[in-house]
């Protein structure tokens, strides 16, 4: 080979592998913030989504997971959603208030009477509807997740509402939460889920109301000596990403996003319902807490103390919501 044409291949070579690294962009980066530990049905879930992405998306879209407030607490991360910081959440339905009052729907005390009936609702025509109350604030609604049904824990046993009178429990940021240990005269703090246990420990609060999974793999169980299993209402989340966000990816890869999304939340979904149970198991044997079963007579008690909250929340959330959610218990 002469020397013009030895150069002329070094260039040609040169020019392919700029043209190369210009095609070949970096990934985009999805962040998916999240408040709990990973063995429980949203950590599951949010590994789950990583790992589809990196098998189908590969050098497109790459998800790192941040688990148990590493990067944002709940009441941060939307904000930081808007700004760009986050690309994805899960926060619980309880935590989008300043959003949409539409959501408080999910918090009504005694609402839901299994979580058949919340899959029901929100695979029906209202909470699918309800999935687009963010739109005008700049947020997607991509769909609901599972975990379950909030039990009562306590420094003392709670067997009927005077004996939560008096007692601080720590609530999600929720007016409607707030009002249902009012209506039986507790004093409810509006306090993140990344402080529950220390508040606990420390005995700052007497109380607090959580899933199963969320009581045993934050070990609330072990600064908590009681367990009411009241199954008072739903700890659900809505996964959530910025509409700015969304919209800029291309078609194809939003539509695999999506599909990846959804598989990743039937797989959550299966591990809420095991883990209710297995979770429940794994208190009670450990011996720690009692858990503690109500009568029908002293369950309705509480149904009869915490149920008026409905009617003060009717005009935020609908009537009309919650008549179909009502319905979804048939
Ligand atoms: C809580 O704050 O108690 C829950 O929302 C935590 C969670 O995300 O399950």
């Amino acid at each position: 080979m002469n020397l013009l044409k030895k150069s002329l291949t070094a260039l040609t070579i040169c020019a392919a592998a700029a043209g190369a690294t210009l095609v070949q962009a970096a990934p985009v980066e999805l962040k998916f913030a999240h408040v709990v530990a990973e063995n429980t049905p949203k950590g599951q879930m949010a590994i789950k989504f990583r790992d589809l992405v990196a098998e189908r998306l590969a050098g497109k879209v790459e998800v790192k997971v941040f688990p148990n407030s590493q990067l944002f607490g709940d009441n941060k991360v939307l904000e930081a959603m808007l700004l760009g910081d986050v690309q994805m959440a899960a926060p619980s339905l309880s935590k989008f208030q300043k959003y949409t009052k539409s959501l408080q729907l999910f918090d009504l005390p005694f609402l839901f009477k299994d979580m058949a009936a919340v899959e029901r609702f929100q695979s029906g025509p209202t909470g699918q509807e309800m999935l687009g109350s963010l739109k005008k604030k700049g947020l997607i609604g991509l769909g609901y997740l599972h975990n379950g049904m909030k039990q009562l824990s306590a420094n003392d046993p709670l067997r009927t509402p005077a004996d939560a009178s008096g007692k601080k429990f720590r609530i999600m940021t929720s007016d409607v939460l707030q009002a249902q240990f009012e209506a039986v005269k507790g004093v409810p703090l509006k306090k993140p889920f990344s402080e529950v246990f220390t508040l606990l420990q420390t005995k700052a609060i007497d109380g607090q109301e959580n899933t199963w999974s969320n009581i045993y793999s934050k070990k609330f169980f072990e600064v908590q000596p009681y367990i009411t299993e009241s199954n008072h209402g739903v700890l659900d989340y809505l996964v959530v990403t910025s509409t700015e966000f969304w919209m800029g990816l291309d078609e194809d890869v939003r539509s695999e996003l999506s599909k990846a999304l959804n598989e990743a939340i039937a797989h959550g979904n299966a591990i809420a319902a095991q883990k209710a149970e297995d979770d429940k198991q794994a208190i009670a044997d450990s011996g720690r807490s009692e858990i503690l079963m109500l009568t029908d007579a002293e369950r309705q008690q509480w149904v009869d103390a915490m149920k008026p909250v409905w009617a003060q929340f009717a005009s935020e959330v609908g009537q009309k919501n919650i008549d179909a959610a009502v319905a979804s218990n048939k």
